[in-house]
């Protein structure tokens, strides 16, 4: 589908990884609905879609997913939906169950009856590769077992089902892309990388949940928005696809990586791992070749300098700029 010209809307919109998939479709043409309740689970998103609010082709809804008339009203004449609004974080969703649930499975069941009844043309669902769990074999291919260790991958692993279901019963073109392990510029502060990163410049140490050896296939954020434009851009239909970068790093690599980058010579402060957290991710992307044309494009030490670069220059830009 060629999406120039198109009216989208991106659930989440105001988020990490959907800000920047707001900046690429607009870069790409598209008429862009960002659709965000600005929830509370981290401050700062605003500042996310500052730079695109006067733009001709960009709306920003102030929504809830869970309020299923203003979602509805919001997709009236879109054509692809990119569903992104999420209780994200493994960790909050072990404390919230409920929350993650309500978010993340009725929210998703929301967004799929309101795409079904504006008859939009296709909808892209930012799954997870924590539907995984514990691997038994890698790297993980789509058809590994789904055995989630923790209540925000099965909340992931329901509306995957959801979306599935909406493609088989009601002819919806669905997509869903199982993100691994996100970073890079405006992350997620309970990400490793980005938490990693505001400890150290501040003097502190790391702090580590377990021995640090448990591995994250670490996957750039450029990369993640290209192979979710893909998902809608390319024919496919009913297909669940890994998005990763296909090399996996241990945790306490990653803090001394940042560590380097900072020019910091730190220890990290090693504390008690937690029940749900789960020893290995490892992307298998040949599907994502094959079916969307996508082959990732940034490595880990590119991925992370561009990381650093971002986040010195917002520590320096004076605060009224
Ligand atoms: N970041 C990662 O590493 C990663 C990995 C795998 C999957 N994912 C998935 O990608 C998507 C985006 O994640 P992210 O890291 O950008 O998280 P994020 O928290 O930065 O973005 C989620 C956005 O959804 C919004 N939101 C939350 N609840 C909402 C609701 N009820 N109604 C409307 N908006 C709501 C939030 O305000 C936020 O702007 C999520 O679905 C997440 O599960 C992320």
């Amino acid at each position: 589908m060629d999406l120039t010209g198109r009216k989208v809307l991106v659930t989440g919109g105001a988020g990490f990884i959907g800000s920047a998939l707001v900046e690429f479709l607009l870069s790409k043409g598209c008429e862009v609905t960002a659709y965000d309740s600005f929830d509370d689970f981290y401050p700062g998103k605003e500042e996310n879609l500052g730079p695109y609010l006067n733009d001709k082709d960009f709306r920003l809804v102030r929504g809830n997913i869970l309020d299923f008339d203003s979602l509805n009203d919001a997709m009236g004449g879109v054509s692809v939906v990119f569903h992104e609004a999420a209780q994200a974080g493994v960790r909050y969703g072990i404390d919230h169950p409920r929350d993650a649930h309500e978010t993340n499975v009725t929210g998703t069941l929301n967004v799929l009856e309101a795409a079904r009844k504006n008859e939009v043309e296709k909808v892209v669902y930012a799954s997870s590769s924590s539907v995984y769990g514990n691997p038994v074999s890698l790297p993980m291919v789509e058809d590994h077992p789904p055995s989630p260790t923790n209540p925000y991958g099965a909340t992931k692993l329901a509306a995957e089902k959801y979306c599935i279901a909406y493609q088989r019963t009601y002819g919806l073109k669905t997509v869903c892309l199982r993100y691994f392990s996100v970073y890079g510029p405006r992350g997620r502060p309970d990400q490793v990388i980005t938490a990693f990163t505001n400890i150290i410049a501040r003097g502190g140490r790391p702090r580590i949940f377990g021995d640090g050896k448990q591995s994250r296939d670490f996957t750039y954020i450029s990369d993640v928005v290209s192979a979710t434009y893909l998902g809608a851009a390319v024919d496919v239909d009913g297909e669940i696809i890994n998005v990763g970068y296909g090399k996996d790093l241990s945790i306490e690599f990653v803090a001394r990586k940042v560590a380097e980058g900072l020019g910091k010579d730190v220890q990290p402060d090693f504390v008690k791992g937690y029940e749900g957290d789960f020893p290995q991710t490892l992307c298998s992307n040949s599907k994502a070749l094959h079916q969307l044309g996508w082959r990732p494009k940034v490595p880990f030490e590119e991925g992370l300098s561009k990381y650093l670069e971002w986040y010195r220059a917002k520590m320096v830009r004076p605060l009224s700029s």
